[in-house]
């Protein structure tokens, strides 16, 4: 057994003109490709430990020492981007009542949710992710990642996230980030949000 890239959920250019299919091609078959390749090529030196990606993630003292950096990297990349493809849709979805509920609770309404994780968005600096998690104590929160860093390493619930490397808006966003969150909330796969909330909960 190996790690697979997994297909898109939808075409190429299904979320035109929000996210290119040319940004697509390149962030899934190349970049995704290359961290199932390097996660693939780290824990070919191990395989006492298996291939559970999230459980060892979670406990990344457990990884062997001279894999841990790679599989955190690359491990995490090809989490990261197998769940990032399933958050986006182009058909329109929205937050379950449940969810709702949560996030006007946590912050106070959905306009002010977006605020808070659209600023943790702009001021990742260099390469990270955005998220929406569910913390240990079961509450919603708006947290980011440098790198490929997982918050599944910090006990958190990814329940929705935002790449924010340049290599996923470069190409049709260039240097304006802010842009390229935007229309990522037009994209976004409510249902499937909905799904890890419930199943986090
Ligand atoms: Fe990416």
């Amino acid at each position: 057994m190996a790690i697979i890239l997994p297909d898109l959920p939808y075409a190429y250019d299904a979320l035109e003109p929000y996210i290119d299919a040319e940004t697509m091609h390149l962030h899934h078959d190349k970049h995704h490709q290359t961290y199932v390749n390097n996660a693939n090529a780290a824990l070919e030196k191990h395989p006492e430990i298996g291939e559970d990606l999230e459980a060892l993630l979670a406990d990344v003292e457990s990884i062997p020492a001279d894999i841990r950096q790679a599989l955190i990297n690359n491990g995490g990349g090809h989490l990261n981007h197998a769940l990032f493809w399933e958050l986006m849709t182009p058909e329109k979805t929205a937050p379950s009542a449940k969810l709702a509920a949560a996030i006007d609770a946590t912050f106070g309404s959905f306009e002010e949710f977006q605020a808070a994780f659209t600023a943790a968005a702009t001021t990742r600096f260099g390469s990270g992710w955005a998220w929406l998690v569910v913390n240990k104590e079961g509450k919603l929160e708006v947290t980011s990642t440098a790198n490929q860093d997982t918050p599944i390493s910090e006990g958190k619930k990814p329940i929705l996230g935002l790449d924010v490397w340049e290599h996923a808006y470069y190409v049709k966003y260039r240097n304006v980030r802010p842009d390229y969150i935007k229309a990522f909330f037009s994209v976004i796969n409510w249902n499937k949000v909905n799904e890890l909330y419930a199943a986090a909960k």
